[in-house]
């Protein structure tokens, strides 16, 4: 009998793997850069922070989480989402002294039973940023303009963002009532009508067209806002057109989680199947009092790394394979596979990218592996060269060979390769 990976999750094999790593560390090379640190939580919490934190009534929590009792006899949830731990985590070791707001990065899996398709995975990925304990518009600029600044290193062209504002404790209530009074004379299934009652802004999102068409003149949050709200998202709009930033106001812009209040955003991508979120965030002023914390108003994003390598594949981003190393070694013979496994250590030593032929294929074996590497330069340790205390050195690319001593052949590449 053999295995395959769960259905819903996949491997991420070489080369193709490579990508991954390089979206992850462009992802969050922005946020590190403006001084966000790093923060690493378990895979799995108390399904309670997720049931409180996420919200009763969204999908995720009723429908997606991958939820067991563990020997203890205590409810685990595998994190479908990374906001919740990292309040948990900071209301748990309490604020550091200094000044707030407390900024954090974050990576890792994150696990939803959602229905498996392309760019749908109930295993995925994600790069997070938290700004925590700070309610400024120049908080969430910063935020946004982070996750757009690093999409923007990978090359994409094709990202839009959305934004909306969701309003305060102050002003959604009333806002909650209108769309309710509305939605309630709508023709909607049984199903609908209870989300009317428990989640209306979520109906909004209602993908069907028949729910879409009866929707055109559905209040508008953005007309609901208070006076705080209005000022605070204005000033937010105001500074991302100061840092160049493009977007579009998207007042029936909703998100799955329930926790988010006054600003939210959500960057879309076309080439990722029949979904296109490659990112999303807003604030959330009232999650930490909800998982029973004192009142930190903040603001985050996460970002789909295994979706952005999709959305990056559809703009043709990724042509040639990575090569895997820099300088390739084929020994020819046995004594000279002892003296390239020792050069070959050398060079790693040095901080080259270096690798050989192993299993005895041979030369011509010896020198496809070479090839399929990637590598720019080949290293031919034969017999004649050995003895003169010598190997030859192949530039892959111009297929130029010349005989370097063993002494300087680090020197020699590390020159050739700065
Ligand atoms: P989210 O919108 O649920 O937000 O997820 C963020 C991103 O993760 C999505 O835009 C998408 O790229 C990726 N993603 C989500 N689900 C899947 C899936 N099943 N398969 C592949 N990719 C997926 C959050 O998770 C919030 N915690 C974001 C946040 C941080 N808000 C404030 N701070």
């Amino acid at each position: 009998m053999s295995f395959q990976a769960p259905k819903g999750t996949f491997d991420w094999m070489p080369p193709r793997s490579e990508r991954v790593l390089a979206v992850r560390d462009a992802l969050a090379a922005p946020a590190r850069r403006a001084g966000y640190g790093y923060i690493e939580t378990p895979a799995f919490e108390d399904t309670g922070l997720f049931s409180r934190g996420v919200g009763e009534s969204t999908d995720i929590v009723t429908k997606e989480m991958y939820t067991f009792e563990d020997k203890g006899g205590r409810s685990i949830t595998l994190r479908p989402e990374g906001t919740a731990s990292v309040m948990r985590a900071v209301i748990e070791h309490g604020l550091p002294g200094g000044p707030l707001p407390v900024k954090l990065w974050y990576s890792g899996s994150y696990y939803r039973y959602e229905r498996a398709q392309k760019g749908r995975y109930r295993h995925f990925s994600q790069v997070g940023a938290e700004a925590i304990g700070t309610e400024d518009p120049a908080v969430d600029a910063e935020l946004i303009t982070l996750a757009v600044d690093g999409y923007a290193s990978l090359g994409l062209s094709g990202v839009r963002l959305l934004l909306n504002s969701l309003g305060c404790a102050e002003c959604r209530p009333a806002y909650r009532a209108a769309l309710q009074d509305f939605l309630r004379g709508l023709d909607l299934d049984e199903q609908t009508r209870q989300r009317i009652e428990i989640n209306p802004l979520r109906v909004l999102d209602d993908k069907r067209p028949q729910v879409q068409a009866q929707l055109t003149g559905a209040p508008l949050v953005t007309d609901h806002l208070c006076g705080a709200c209005k000022a605070y998202h204005e000033e937010v709009r105001t500074l991302l057109t100061a840092a160049g930033v493009k977007y579009t106001d998207d007042p029936r812009l909703v998100r799955g989680l329930d926790y988010y209040t006054r600003t939210t955003f959500e960057f879309l991508h076309d080439g990722l199947g029949a979904q296109s979120a490659v990112g999303g965030g807003g604030r959330y002023d009232g999650l930490s009092e909800m998982i029973g914390g004192p009142p930190l108003p903040s603001v985050g994003w996460a970002l789909g790394v295994d979706r952005t390598v999709l959305a990056m594949e559809a703009e043709g981003l990724f042509d040639a394979e990575p090569a895997t190393v820099d300088v390739f070694a084929v020994p020819l013979g046995e004594e000279a596979k002892r003296v390239a496994f020792g050069l070959v250590v050398e060079l790693r030593r040095a901080g080259l990218s270096a690798d050989m032929a192993f299993g005895g294929r041979g030369v011509k074996g010896a020198m496809k592996a070479a090839d399929r590497s990637g590598a720019r330069f080949a290293l031919i340790l034969g017999d004649r060269d050995l003895a003169a205390g010598a190997v030859q050195l192949k530039d892959l690319t111009t297929a130029e060979q010349t005989a370097v001593p063993l002494a300087e052949v680090a020197d020699t590449l590390k020159g050739k390769l700065s």
